[in-house]
């Protein structure tokens, strides 16, 4: 914004105010509305129609200049601040140059906030032509006989509409004469098409051009873009909405509360290589937001496109969609809960990919293991101090002159050797990758460039060379993921250096994809691309700031169109070169993101900063990748920037127990973090959080197979599990792991109690099992420094299992159960099990899934046994929380059980030393 000059009409423009607000409501009167019957084929119609005159001549003459027209433009410019919408967006204007436009002009005396040239109330804007059907759905022309202030307008759209589900209405806006970037998601979702019983109403505006959509049960309005004009133009559309309410989430990446602030603010999503911080753009675009529309139901917008786009939010409540590019490609997703939307969406761009079991281990990383010595070492400690670890990691510092495909032949010169080692014992490990390839090697020193060059896999720029940035290893050209011939160059760079290195997954850093140079070492082309007519704020004030000149080619598109979506096809070309090298299911971590990336990648939050605030804004950042389909997800615990405190990196360990993807990671000049270099009570509470996620992990791998099958969220805001409860709206301090594991973290130095919310329903604490009833409140709750709060949620069965220092031991383990029963004394739960790495084991049924019902003072399960991954394995106990008396007697599958206790305080059951069979079905009884 800043489209500010003087403000002196403002006065006089003030008094008029409540006068010509009294006449348009008159006016309004002018308007009839002309509605036709809802059909299958033939939506709601309303067309304005005009019995003033004056009204017509103001819209098709635009007499904003002229004297006579003074009252017109009062009335035309009686917008209450909140409803105004931007007219100088793309530039400052000033009040002629506002005017000019057609717009009005009011200066307020507050600089931030609404505009001070905004749209009036009737501008001309596309008439739509009638609605014809088509294949999919109907379509109709949209023309406009003026052209807008914009440069290369468009003058004619074809609108096309697609009741592509019950739950998803979808709406492209394109330019019917040339062929326009539309976005290409890798390896097409395949698309379901039931469109029985729609779930909303469409009503379109012809004059100008608008549309409605309506929740149709009650009528809710969830989109209106009749509110401000359409805008085609070349290089900007802009589509704006009122919402629903000011209850909104998404349109990530950035750092903001779960909530996000619609106080006049921009969100702009252009993939960028940047610390977490406020108003920026961060490493991942998805324009995709969700409204709680307040009474529980809930509905999402995705716009699929991949342009630069700035996303404006006013406290109307309103949103303004600005992107640089492509076309209006909208699918509106009614849900009608929370989590229904988060499916529908999924369904427009894929599920999540299910996990290796292992990667739900702790992971431990830092830039600055400089020798596979140190990094043994590290292991090493880690076991030696008894602390979990699944995976051990190494930043660039492995690589021989930072180039990726290479290790140091000193320093990691026995690097075969010690993946191995890790291996035998149990762990797993993984390596970074940058996407940058090194352009300046010897020539025949280095085959990823040379061979890359001769099969012609990188990015050009606008001349045909090949574009040279610089990243770590100094100059380098990137590839271009949009190639398939890359794609596959990139699978044999992979497999060469897996035949030495035999990595169990990757890691993609520096995929936005980040350059220290601005475009290229040569610079940037002044072309429309690199300084398009309008720029979202952006971090460095340009596109091809920190990245590649937009200007570069590909071979899908220029990069101005396809930065976005580096990420995503890098990540697409890797997960698929791991699955074809390693016949496993594979690991892939990627830091730049976009729709879709869940269904090849986990993503972490970046080079988040060691501080309490950063900590805190943790938590929704987790929970909106699970709203986008990214459930594998965590931040860098205990921070990479700076030194962490050990009170901060304890409370940061006990909340990243809970992060769906758990690993702690460190940058080179900071004090270190690993678990085992604090104190006896620090590593002790450490210890213990640890233990509680590996006892947890069969419930957390459950969970991630609902997210894989039904693309359920795995740690879930409070609002999605309780969406009729208003308290829970604005929650995001705590979170649950699907339905029933509530986590209560300290964020705040200093403190040992928090004050959390518990909805309504019996909450059992998850380490003694005591149970509170809560009238759905906030409860203030003790959480000493060797203390994270977690609640168990009645009705509910959680499968564990005990933990071990590896999941490779633990898998072995027994289980045992946690049953928390609900008032009426019943619960549920399930547990989904396989070999935990083999490639699509329920798509090809070579799996087990046990489901745990408890009723009536006993617990059976009911196995569906597609494979042998349980056998061997055995419940080796459980604790019954809610057992309203003593048992006298407890029977497994009807023989005696002598190993019971029962405590009248907690009312909890605990029975050991079970070793009844998983893979058969068993009954536990408790006989009162
Ligand atoms: C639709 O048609 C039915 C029957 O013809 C009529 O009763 C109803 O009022 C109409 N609804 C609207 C919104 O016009
Ligand atoms: C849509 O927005 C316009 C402009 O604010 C308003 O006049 C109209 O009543 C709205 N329509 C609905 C159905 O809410
Ligand atoms: C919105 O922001 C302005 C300044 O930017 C501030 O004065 C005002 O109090 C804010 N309003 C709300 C409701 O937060
Ligand atoms: C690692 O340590 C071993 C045993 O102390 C030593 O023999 C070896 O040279 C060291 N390797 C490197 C790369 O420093
Ligand atoms: C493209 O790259 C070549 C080789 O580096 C360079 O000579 C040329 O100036 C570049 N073109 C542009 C427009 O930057
Ligand atoms: C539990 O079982 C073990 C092994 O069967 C036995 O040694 C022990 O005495 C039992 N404890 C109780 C309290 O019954």
């Amino acid at each position: 914004m800043g489209h500010r000059s003087n403000y002196s009409a403002s006065v006089v423009i003030i008094l008029s105010f409540l006068i010509s607000f009294y006449i348009i409501h008159l006016l309004d009167q002018h308007f009839t509305l002309v509605r036709s019957n809802y059909t299958k084929n033939n939506p709601v119609f309303i067309y304005e129609r005009l019995s003033g005159q004056n009204l017509i001549d103001i819209r098709e003459n635009n007499p904003v200049n002229s004297k006579d027209s003074n009252i017109y433009r009062h009335q035309k410019c009686s917008l209450e601040p909140e409803y105004r919408f931007d007219c100088g967006r793309d530039r400052v204007l000033g009040q002629s140059q506002c005017e000019d436009r057609g717009c009005c002009y009011d200066p307020l005396s507050n600089s931030a906030g609404p505009p001070w040239c905004f749209y009036p109330t009737f501008y001309p804007g596309y008439k739509m032509g009638p609605l014809t059907p088509t294949e999919r759905g109907r379509a109709a022309v949209l023309t406009r006989s003026k052209p807008f202030y914009l440069p290369r307008d468009i003058s004619t759209l074809r609108l096309e509409i697609e009741e592509r589900t019950a739950g998803v209405l979808h709406l492209t806006l394109k330019d019917p004469s040339v062929q326009r970037y539309e976005v290409e998601l890798p390896d097409d979702v395949t698309q379901s098409r039931d469109k029985k019983d729609v779930l909303y109403i469409t009503e379109f505006k012809s004059d100008p051009f608008g549309f409605i959509v309506r929740r149709k049960s009650n009528g809710n309005v969830i989109v209106n873009t009749t509110v401000a004009p359409l805008l085609f133009a070349d290089q900007y559309l802009q589509l704006s909405t009122t919402l629903a309410s000011t209850l909104v989430s998404g349109l990530g990446e950035h750092y903001t509360s779960l909530l996000l602030d619609l106080n006049w603010t921009s969100l702009t999503l252009w993939n960028r290589d940047m610390a977490p911080h406020a108003d920026a753009n961060l490493y991942g675009s998805h324009p995709f937001y969700l409204v709680q529309e307040g009474d529980g139901s809930a509905h999402g917008v995705f716009l699929l496109n991949s342009n630069a786009i700035e996303v404006v939010l006013q406290p109307t409540p309103a949103l303004t969609w600005v992107s640089t590019g492509g076309i209006l490609d909208l699918y509106i997703i009614l849900g009608a809960d929370p989590q229904s939307v988060v499916q529908q969406y999924l369904q427009v761009i894929g599920f999540p990919m299910m996990p290796p079991y292992w990667s739900l281990g702790f992971h431990l990383c830092r830039w600055g293991y400089t020798t596979t010595n140190t990094t043994r070492y590290v292991a090493q400690r880690m076991h030696d101090a008894g602390f979990p670890l699944d995976v051990q990691w190494n930043d660039l510092d492995y690589a021989d002159k930072r180039r990726i495909f290479t290790f140091d032949p000193q320093r990691f010169g026995d690097l075969p050797e010690m993946v191995e080692e890790f291996h035998q014992r149990g762990l797993k490990y993984i390596l970074i990758l940058d996407p940058g390839i090194s352009s300046t090697s010897r020539p025949g020193t280095y085959p990823p460039f040379d061979d890359g060059l001769k099969r012609d896999v990188f990015i050009k720029n606008v001349t045909g060379d090949i574009l040279i940035g610089k990243v770590w290893p100094g100059p380098t050209a990137f590839p271009d993921f949009t190639n398939p011939e890359a794609i596959q160059w990139w699978e044999d760079c992979i497999r060469n250096f897996y035949s030495k290195v035999p990595v169990d997954g990757l890691w993609i850093d520096m995929n936005e994809p980040s350059s220290f140079v601005q475009g290229s070492v040569e610079g940037c082309p002044d072309t429309g691309l690199e300084n398009p007519p309008y720029t979202p704020r952006v971090i460095g004030g340009q596109l091809n700031s920190g990245t590649l000149c937009m200007s570069a080619q590909q071979k899908q598109s220029t990069h101005y169109n396809l930065h976005n979506m580096y990420g995503l096809t890098e990540a697409f070309a890797t997960n698929r070169a791991l699955m074809k090298i390693t016949g496993k299911r594979p690991f892939v971590l990627s830091r730049s993101s976009f729709s879709g990336i869940g269904r090849f990648s986990a993503v972490w939050t970046g080079d988040v900063r060691s501080d309490w605030e950063q900590l805190r804004f943790s938590i929704p950042a987790v929970l909106q990748f699970g709203l986008f389909g990214v459930p594998l997800v965590g931040a860098d615990i205990c921070g990479f920037g700076g030194d962490t405190t050990e009170e901060l990196c304890v409370r940061w360990m006990q909340l990243g127990a809970f992060y769906p993807f758990m690993r702690n990671h460190n940058d080179r000049p900071n004090a270190p973090q690993e678990p085992y270099v604090f104190g006896r009570e620090a590593q002790a509470a450490m210890r213990s959080v640890l233990k509680v996620r590996y006892s947890l992990l069969p419930f957390l791998y459950t969970l991630f197979h609902h997210a894989h099958t039904s693309a359920d969220t795995v740690a879930r805001p409070l609002f999605m599990v309780f969406p009729t409860d208003p308290d829970c709206q604005t929650i995001d301090r705590q979170f649950l792991w699907g339905t029933s594991l509530l986590i209560s973290p300290v964020l705040e130095q200093g403190a040992a109690q928090l004050n959390a919310y518990l909805p309504k329903g019996t909450w059992y604490n998850f380490y003694n099992g005591e149970p509170f009833y809560s009238k759905g409140q906030y409860v203030l709750l003790p959480a000493p420094l060797d203390t994270i709060n977690v609640h168990v949620r009645e009705g509910h069965i959680i499968p564990q299992q005990e933990p071990a220092l590896t999941t490779t031991a633990s898998r072995r383990n027994p289980f045992f159960l946690m049953v928390a029963l609900s008032s009426g004394g019943q619960a549920w739960g399930d547990l989904f099990w396989d070999d935990g790495e083999s490639l699509d084991t329920y798509e090809t049924r070579n799996y087990c899934h046990v489901t745990f019902a408890a009723g009536q003072s006993q617990i059976v399960s009911d196995p569906l046994k597609l494979n042998k991954a349980l056998d061997g394995l055995v419940l080796g106990g459980l604790r019954v929380f809610g057992v309203p008396s003593a048992p006298h007697c407890v029977l497994a599958n009807r023989v005696k059980v002598r190993n019971f206790t029962y405590r009248s305080d907690t009312k909890v059951l605990t029975v050991s030393n079970l070793t009844l069979p998983m893979s058969r079905a068993f009954t536990v009884q408790w006989i009162l």
